[in-house]
């Protein structure tokens, strides 16, 4: 008979290798990763508070650069980010604005409509057999979720229901909550180990000083007190006295109203969507975390602070006293990736091991691998 659930450890039963070293540092396993991964599912392309009415905007991913443009009365359309006539990018790093309606080519002026269609071809004057319907914009599968938006480049996207598993935050006002900070940086590391690092809190006590005490549990280096019988792993989530991931600890404004007796306890609310971002909510503000791979060894890290726009406009309300505590714990991963990466391309290394704690990673690294076989 099957245990309960509750019972089941979700500790390995052995200790299994990692993936071999060259699926990190491999041009051609990346490359691989790009088309099987990043091409096919799910990524979070950001906040549609940040993108305003009648603007362009590229955005990058592992499979190519799309095109975001948002037109009036908030109509999203996404393509790829290339001309058919002649493969100019049609927007670059800076957001372009435009009318609304009409997609213009900054080489030659061709303009395509929000639907992709090929409008006008400017000074170019095409003979009779061209074919103007053959030669619109590529789509990109585009959905907006409670103000976040994700594209798919895949023809046959995967499903978006559940959710991806953001109905874990219906009891946050997702929808209506504001960016008050944003920071990105470029890591020196595979986007896999960036992943790896987040899946275990074995390095927690070591590398996070703070945040291990302000979450009593990390410091027995466990993501979660069904993990080990250690004494006071099954106390409070957060440090006594303290309700959210600030620097003094207290929240940064009113608490959202509608999150249960469980969500406030718990401290913080996680959701991962694998390959790119992971949410994390707090009583008081929420925070998005989005990864873009930029070569086998380089990985672009977006961090974003949401808060409601009361909160963002209180007096005296100290951003910094919000932004610090999680930089502080992305800037310490940061540096444990890197030096993660460095190790990693050591020659004669081929692989690690993981611990029976580690079983997030191994469940990732089937994630991984069930699609770079399919
Ligand atoms: S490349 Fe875009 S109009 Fe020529
Ligand atoms: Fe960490």
């Amino acid at each position: 008979m099957p245990e309960p659930a509750e019972t089941v450890s979700p500790l390995l039963k052995s200790c299994p290798p990692s993936l071999p070293a060259t699926a990190y540092i491999d041009p051609q396993w990346y490359a691989r990763e790009c088309d099987r991964i990043w091409r096919r599912e799910w990524i979070y392309a950001g906040r549609m508070n940040d993108l305003p009415a009648n603007t362009l905007r590229r955005v990058e991913t592992a499979a190519g650069a799309c095109l975001v443009a948002r037109g009036a009365e908030d109509r999203v359309s996404a393509f790829l980010n290339v001309c058919p006539h002649r493969g100019a990018e049609l927007c670059g790093a800076a957001d372009r604005d435009f009318n609304g309606a009409l997609i213009t080519c900054p080489y030659h002026a061709w303009a395509y409509d929000l639907d992709g269609r090929l409008r006008s071809t400017a000074f170019a004057t095409p003979t009779p057999d061209f074919d103007r319907a053959a030669h619109g914009l590529t789509g990109v599968a585009h959905r907006v979720w409670n103000g976040c938006l994700f594209l798919c480049l895949s023809d046959d996207p995967p499903d978006f229901s559940p959710d991806l598993g953001l109905a874990a935050l219906d009891n946050w006002p997702m929808d209506r909550l504001v960016t008050g900070h944003a920071m990105e940086v470029e890591l020196a590391c595979n986007w896999k180990v960036f992943w790896e690092n987040y899946n275990e809190c074995l390095h927690c006590p070591g590398i996070h000083p703070a945040l291990s005490r302000r979450v009593p549990v990390y410091r027995q280096g466990v993501m979660s007190a069904a993990e080990t019988s250690a004494p006071g792993a099954a106390g409070p989530a957060l440090e006594p006295g303290t309700q959210s991931w600030t620097v003094d600890g207290r929240p940064c404004g009113p608490e959202f109203p509608d999150l249960s007796a469980a969500e406030r306890a718990a401290g913080h609310t996680f959701v991962t969507i694998y390959p790119g971002v992971f949410l994390v909510a707090h009583v008081d503000y929420l925070r998005i975390v989005s990864l873009t791979p930029l070569a086998p060894e380089r990985t672009r890290l977006r961090a974003e602070w949401l808060f409601a726009p009361e909160t963002l406009a209180a007096p005296g309300f100290d951003l910094g006293n919000v932004v610090d505590f999680a930089a502080t714990v992305l800037a310490e991963d940061g540096a444990a990736c890197e030096m993660n990466q460095r190790g990693l391309r050591t020659p004669g290394f081929r692989a690690g091991r993981l611990m029976p704690q580690e079983f997030e990673i191994r469940a990732f690294h089937d994630w991984v691998l069930a699609r770079l076989d399919d």
